[in-house]
């Protein structure tokens, strides 16, 4: 069996700023590899210009996808589509989830649209589209198809009209898309990893964040200074706690049903990571979709994924290898070949 391994590789020297903020480092694909070797030989498909000349030529038996894509609001869907259009099967969401959940405003109509609580919201596209905003203060802005902590920062909390024209303008010249204004979400956040299809999709357990860790003064935001300056290997942030404790276990359950129902309501496969955080009523609201999760390999450096499961029992390589085996289950409608899985075993 052949298995490709799309990806994109960040840039040496990139960090300090957020430009590459979703592309994956050395070392996790490095560690996606190994895990992925376990069936069979791994080909390697860097996802750059050249990547529908490579996948035609290589025609693996499955793609892992973890490419973030390169240009464009649907830049996630690339791979997949190529991928469909090459008829080479593919781990993870097709290009219509994959796209949809990359525009969070698209995402939010279509949770609104079925039922799934996200905050009242509105896409704006030029500063002008403020005067008529009806939302109450405060507001939190972010550009509307980005991840990783690209364009949030801690100052896009906004408490005044003016405050909230500033980050909008500044959004909108720096990431040259539209920005999405949402009520404030004050309550605890969670975000839960999802494995699975159909009848068989489980949550691992949830995992919540401790504010108090992040520096004196910087509001509750896992955004781009928490997520890439405040947590480094040498001081990493104690953010996580997996399972978080203090939580009743009822809002554990209710976290856990809205991240289920936005699975089901985007068409996500074979996995994804939801945040989802509390309103001021009490109602774990969805914040976004992530099914091309972070999945940083070391333990250290906080990627939820991963993190949510080890405390399910599953190793690094395990956790890779199961979104693989689930991929193969809903293609296939078999379990991958034991010849395959036996290679390491
Ligand atoms: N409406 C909101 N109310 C309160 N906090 C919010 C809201 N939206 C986002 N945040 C904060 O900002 C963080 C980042 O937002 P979001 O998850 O949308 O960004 P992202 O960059 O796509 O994240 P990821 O790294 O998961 O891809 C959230 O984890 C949360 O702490
Ligand atoms: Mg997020």
């Amino acid at each position: 069996m052949r298995i490709g391994l799309a990806y994109n590789e960040k840039p040496d020297g990139s960090s300090g700023s957020d430009a590459y903020a979703e592309w994956d480092d050395p070392s996790t694909i490095d560690a996606v590899d190994q895990a992925l070797s376990l069936f069979g030989d791994v080909v390697r498909l860097e996802a750059d210009e050249f990547l529908p000349q490579k996948l035609a030529l290589a025609h693996p038996d499955i793609v892992f996808n973890i490419a973030e894509g390169l240009h464009g609001p649907c830049r996630e869907s690339h791979v997949p589509a190529l991928c469909e259009y090459l008829n080479i099967p593919y781990t993870g969401s097709d290009p219509l989830a994959l796209a949809l959940t990359l525009h969070k405003g698209r995402t939010k109509e279509i949770l609104a649209y079925r039922g799934v609580p996200t905050a009242p919201f509105r896409v704006v596209e030029m500063l002008e589209d403020l005067e008529r905003m009806p939302l109450p203060f405060p507001l939190f802005v972010k550009p509307v198809a980005e991840g990783s902590g690209k364009g949030i920062f801690v100052n896009n909390l906004c408490e005044s009209p003016a405050q909230l024209a500033e980050r909008v303008l500044f959004l909108l010249r720096r990431y040259d898309q539209p920005v999405l204004v949402e009520t404030y979400l004050p309550g605890p956040e969670f975000t839960v990893a999802i494995l699975g299809n159909n009848g068989d999709v489980r949550c691992l357990p949830i995992v919540g964040f401790d504010f108090a860790t992040l520096p004196a003064g910087a509001p509750p935001v896992y955004g781009y200074e928490a997520k890439w300056i405040w947590d480094t290997p040498q001081n990493p942030l104690a953010i996580f706690q997996c399972p978080p404790t203090g939580v009743p276990d009822s809002l554990c359950r209710e976290t856990e049903r809205v991240a289920l129902d936005a699975y089901r309501a985007l068409s996500c496969r074979d996995w994804c990571r939801i945040d989802v955080r509390v309103d001021r009523f009490g109602v774990p609201n969805v914040v976004e979709l992530n099914p091309l999760p972070g999945i940083i390999p070391d333990p250290a450096m906080n990627s939820c994924f991963p993190k949510a499961a080890r405390v399910a029992g599953f190793s690094y390589d395990e956790l890779i290898q199961e979104v693989v085996r689930i991929a193969w289950r809903r293609i296939t409608g078999r379990t991958i070949p034991a010849a395959a899985a036996a290679v390491s075993a």
